[in-house]
């Protein structure tokens, strides 16, 4: 038996070398971690419990142990999630089909057991030599991502190349997480983009993490180091619940239920075309001012992110008034659906902040979709069932109106501060149109013009005539905004509401 155990204990000693000292050291240089020390990060210290160690590839005739990939399952305080990650130092963590065998028995196992899926990607793709066979692999994975989207959480860190079609398993993914200066995703690199395009473009600039946190929109995060990247990820699942049946887990603040922040009279400016700062808003409402933001850096106009209100955890939408206005346009539209649907599907009630002039007009706005991008953010409000609250601090003009969760479409609690304005438009654009002659005709038309709209302002720019339709359930002191969210929540919390039986919706994709 000894002999025996001696064996396993230097197999096992073999395969967790992966591709050698000298690659590993490679690596080490590059900045990266290599596969098993990222999982050391990721997950509880020793919870890290690995499967199909010894497993090699068909086509590998040195028969390196794990084929390129270490998978598994852990724990991220103490649930229970699986993972796998790629071992760059073996054939460059390319992707084959036993290496994509692993991959997709960790998934089955997660759905199975309704635990989340978290991938760290550091590959060169599909393993050249495998040919087709390493195409197909790719597609079982592609599969079951599908499958498993609005089932189990779904999560990728980029943490290395990610090239061709396999930068499509993180786009199906929930949230992806690079890290700047290291992690890449791209269709095709700079070098066919060269021959193809005659553009002269780096590695970073075209797919690295800035890139797509910012431009493209592809990934979530950027961070400045792979354990800022690990850590931020276990972070996320102290909002997110571990399946669509499950509860999510509940923070652990001591901020008072009953608080009242003073602070909230002086947020929204006396002039109603000065911006302010909408994280001021949130950050005083919600538990401790933690609020855990998504998509940074990308359609900063709205806000997304989770936090936890009264213990209980919840999606954050909101319009940003201090970039744009907090105009809705096409990568807002987009942004926000995504985000909605996230919550929705995981049963995270969804807080609107609204403060939103309208939808962008422009011709590049109307040429690139903004009616199909647009009806995406409306779609998705409208089909989530999760409770749906709103507070309308100030602006909530036009079509904006209807699609920011309101009333008409299942919002539960929609409230609004006494400096909010809910009309057709803005005063100057309504008064220009509907007494354009006779501003025309007046002795001074200058004087006529701020004379309607004071009027305007009057009868339409403040939030009476909403709530005597109903279609705000209340008129509230800001101060008040944290403690009247937490009781609708409560009462919320056993809130029943379906869809309509059906194969799925259209939404305008
Ligand atoms: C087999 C590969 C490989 C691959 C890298 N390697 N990519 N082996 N198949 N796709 C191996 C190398 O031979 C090398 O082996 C080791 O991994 C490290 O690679 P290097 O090139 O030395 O590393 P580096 O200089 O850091 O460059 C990394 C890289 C480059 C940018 C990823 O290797 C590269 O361009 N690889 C090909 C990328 C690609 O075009 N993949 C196909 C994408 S299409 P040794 O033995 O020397 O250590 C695709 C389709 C998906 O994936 C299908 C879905 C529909």
């Amino acid at each position: 038996m000894t002999e025996k155990l001696d064996l396993l204990e230097r197999r096992r000693a073999e395969a967790e070398l992966g591709g050698g000292a000298a690659r590993l050291a490679a690596q080490h240089e590059k900045g990266k971690l290599s596969a098993r020390e990222r999982l050391d990060i990721l997950l509880d210290e020793g919870s890290f419990v690995e499967m199909d160690k010894f497993v090699t590839a068909r086509t590998d005739a040195a028969g390196v142990y794990g084929d390129g990939v270490v998978t598994g399952y852990g724990r991220i305080d103490g649930r229970l999630v699986y993972v796998f990650s790629q071992d760059f130092t073996v054939l460059g963590g390319s992707l084959a089909e036993a290496h994509s065998k692993k991959i997709c028995k960790i998934m089955d196992h997660a759905v199975r057991n309704g635990a989340p899926v978290i991938g760290l990607n550091d590959s060169g793709g599909a393993r050249i030599q495998e040919g087709v066979v390493a195409l197909g692999a790719y597609a079982d994975i592609f599969l079951r991502n599908t499958l498993a989207s609005g089932v189990v959480p779904q999560i990728s860190a980029i943490l290395g190349p990610c090239a061709g079609g396999a930068v499509y398993s993180p786009a199906i993914t929930d949230f992806i997480y690079m890290v700047r200066g290291t992690s890449y995703m791209f269709v095709t690199g700079p070098n066919v983009v060269k021959t193809v395009t005659h553009e002269d473009v780096t590695m970073e600039e075209l797919g690295g993490a800035d890139t797509h946190a910012g431009t493209s929109g592809v990934a979530h995060f950027a961070c400045d180091s792979e354990i800022a990247c690990l850590t931020q990820i276990r972070d996320l699942f102290r909002f997110v619940p571990s399946n669509n049946l499950a509860d999510a887990p509940r923070g652990a603040g001591t901020d008072p239920h009953d608080r009242r922040d003073e602070s909230l009279l002086s947020v929204v400016p006396e002039n109603p075309n000065k911006p302010y700062d909408m994280l001021d808003v949130i950050r005083r409402v919600v538990d401790d001012g933690e609020f855990y933001e998504v998509h940074r850096d990308y359609a900063q106009n709205i806000l997304c992110g989770f936090a936890h209100l009264g213990g209980a955890s919840i999606g954050i939408v909101a319009n940003q008034p201090a970039v744009l206005a907090g105009v809705l346009d096409i990568a807002a539209s987009m942004k926000g659906a995504r985000f909605i649907r996230f919550c929705d599907a995981f049963n995270i009630p969804i807080v609107t902040f609204e403060d939103v002039p309208g939808f962008l007009p422009g011709v590049a706005q109307e040429h690139g979709g903004i009616i199909r991008h647009g009806a995406k953010l409306l779609y998705a409000y409208c089909e989530a069932t999760v409770p749906k609250l709103t507070v309308i601090t100030r602006k909530a003009y036009g079509g904006a109106y209807d699609v920011m969760s309101s009333k008409h479409i299942r919002g539960d609690f929609n409230v609004a501060w006494p400096t909010a304005e809910i009309a057709v438009m803005g005063p100057k654009g309504a008064v220009e149109i509907i007494y354009r002659r006779e501003i025309a005709e007046a002795d001074d038309p200058v004087l006529a013009l701020d004379a309607k709209v004071e009027e305007y302002r009057q009868q339409f720019a403040n939030p009476y005539m909403a709530a005597a339709w109903g279609y705000v359930d209340d008129i509230i002191d800001p101060r008040d905004t944290r403690p009247r969210l937490i009781d609708a929540l409560a009462t919320l919390a056993s809130k029943r509401d379906r869809n309509p039986p059906r194969k799925h919706g259209n939404i305008p994709l």
